[in-house]
């Protein structure tokens, strides 16, 4: 479990960057935080530098977009996925508990046709939609207690 910041000082919108190996990004998005691994799945560029609307972020790089949610890829370029990982708040304090590179490696995408973006709803699983859920911020706050984003976030 790696202390990322106070949970104030990542408003919504904003992300920050962990120098862990292998770099982790960490997002507020609309309330809602998530942590994938930094590095785009199509080339070396950072998501924290990227644009957050929603739940996706675009590359900053070539605009690939991924989802937050399952760090699947919901347009071209990037074909495969970026590794999730959990988050929690802990007193106030932002956690990301990093995910065995070994035990789940990032899945393969499959082929993405040249003219169709992916619909990445249509690939996420009860599974993974479980695994990835973010920790939610409406019921903490700086402070008060704690809460833990294991998977119960709604
Ligand atoms: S480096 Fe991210 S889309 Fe190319």
């Amino acid at each position: 479990m790696i202390p990322v910041c106070r949970l104030e000082d990542l408003p919504a919108g904003e992300s920050v960057r962990l120098d862990t190996t292998p770099p982790v990004a960490v997002f507020n998005a609309d309330g809602a935080l998530y942590a994938v691994d930094d590095t785009c799945s199509h080339q070396d560029a950072s998501l924290s530098e990227g644009w957050l609307e929603g739940c996706l972020v675009e590359c900053p790089l070539h605009a690939a977009s991924f989802d937050l949610r399952t760090g699947e890829p919901t347009c071209l370029p990037a074909r495969r996925a970026v590794r999730t990982h959990r988050v929690s708040v802990v007193d106030g304090t932002i956690h990301v508990h990093l995910t065995d590179p070994a035990a789940t490696p990032v899945p393969a995408a499959a082929p993405l046709p040249a003219s169709a973006p992916l619909a990445a709803a249509a690939s996420l699983s009860a599974a993974s939609l479980a695994a990835s859920a973010p920790a939610s911020l409406a019921a903490s706050g700086p402070g008060r207690g704690s809460l833990t984003g294991e998977g119960s976030a709604a």
